[in-house]
Parts: structure tokens; C-alpha cells; sequence
């Protein structure tokens, strides 16, 4: 299929990955995932590309003797495959400035929180929903953004937003979370294929 090229990074089960390779598959994104690259072993996200017949990979600093050796790794086969669009979808390791310099507007991150409660260095995977649980928030949601050199600072593209009821566990919400994660990080990265994003500023139109 004609269209942009995807790169999925992750680090483990991959639900939002499956959910692009769903959306590429049915139709509704115009591209293809070209390649997921995960930096841990053993990640189920790379299982599920396999049975979709995408590329996986494993990038790990064990098999490159070092983050710089993989990162450096991660740069060139990024280049060389002529990716358009990188997802970060549940990738734990710290993408160097580098890469984020040159994928500028082109590299987007999905966090279960709405960004700016609950986010930046340390805020990943239950820790988030805890927080949240903690504050008595009545509402949390996910964020779907650009990557730029500040830890879940970039540009927002799509905010959906879950109610937390009082007998709500943390389970339960990571539970409602990830629904809407599934639902508009497909969203985001269609509208990106479609050239429907315009940065200006630190705000994303929707054309
Ligand atoms: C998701 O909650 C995502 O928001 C966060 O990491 C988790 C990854 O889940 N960045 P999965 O691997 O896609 O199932």
C-alpha cells in the first residue's frame, strides 16, 4: 500500500501497536508499518508483528554493547528504511535529541494521562494512574503528542478524556485508559498520514 512509513517502537505487550497494525490492515491509515523495534527482549509487541508479517526487530543495548551503540543503530536504520513517522508506543527507553531533532514533527507519543497532569521524567506505565487515583481526580483520560526535547512537553494532537468513578482500582482505570488510547492513537496517526496536522507553535491545528 501507497502512503507514509511507519516505525513502532515499543517495549512490551504492544495493545496500542495492535491497534495501528488493526487500522493499517482495515484500511483507515494511509501507510503501512514498515518496522517495530523494540529495545527489550522478550516484548510481546514483536510476537504481534511477526503474525501481521512486519519486521520486527530487537534493539536492545546487550546485543549493541551500549545505549549510544544502539541509539546510533536506531538512527540509521530509521534512515535507511525512509520512515515518515515514528510512534512511540509504550517505548521506555529515552530517545536521544538527536533523533528527536531530526524527526522533528514527525515522531508522536502516546501517555495514558491528560498531559500536563501526570506526565513527565518518571511518569510511565501504573505510576501514572496511581497519581492520579492519589489526587481524587474525577476525570483522566490519554494524550496523544509530538515529541520534542522535553519530556512529554511537545505538541498535542488529540486529548480523550475516561471518568474515574469512586470505586475505580487502578486496574480499572489503566483498564479505561488503554480503551481510549486504542482509539486515538489510530486517530492521530491517520490524520498525520493524511497531512491534516499543522504545528504552529506549540499548538496542532486540525486541518
Ligand atoms: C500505554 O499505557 C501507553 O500509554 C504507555 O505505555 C503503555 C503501553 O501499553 N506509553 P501497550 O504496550 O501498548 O499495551
Amino acid at each position: 500500500m501507497q502512503g507514509i512509513k511507519i516505525a513502532v517502537l515499543i517495549s512490551g505487550g504492544g495493545t496500542n501497536l495492535q491497534s495501528l497494525i488493526d487500522a493499517v490492515e482495515e484500511g483507515s491509515i494511509k501507510g503501512s508499518i514498515a518496522l517495530v523495534i523494540s529495545d527489550r527482549k522478550g516484548a510481546f509487541g514483536l510476537t504481534r508483528a511477526e503474525n501481521h508479517g512486519i519486521q520486527a526487530m530487537l534493539l536492545d543495548k546487550k546485543t549493541y554493547g551500549g545505549i549510544e551503540e544502539r541509539d546510533a543503530a536506531l538512527l540509521q536504520i530509521l534512515q535507511e528504511q525512509k520512515i515518515d513517522l515514528i510512534v512511540l508506543a509504550g517505548y521506555l527507553a529515552i530517545v536521544p535529541q538527536r533523533i528527536i531533532a531530526k524527526y522533528e514533527n514527525r515522531m508522536i507519543n502516546i501517555h495514558p494521562s491528560l498531559i500536563p497532569s501526570f506526565c513527565g521524567s518518571g511518569y510511565y506505565g501504573e505510576k501514572v494512574h496511581q497519581e492520579a487515583l492519589n489526587r481524587g481526580v474525577k476525570v483522566t483520560g490519554a494524550t496523544v503528542h509530538f515529541v520534542n526535547e522535553e519530556t512529554d512537553g511537545g505538541p498535542i494532537i488529540l486529548q480523550e478524556t475516561v471518568t474515574i468513578d469512586f470505586d475505580d482500582d487502578l486496574k480499572d482505570i489503566q483498564t479505561k485508559v488503554l480503551e481510549i488510547e486504542h482509539k486515538i492513537l489510530p486517530q492521530a496517526v491517520r490524520l498525520f498520514a493524511e497531512g491534516r496536522l499543522k504545528v504552529i507553535g506549540n499548538r496542532v491545528k486540525i486541518l
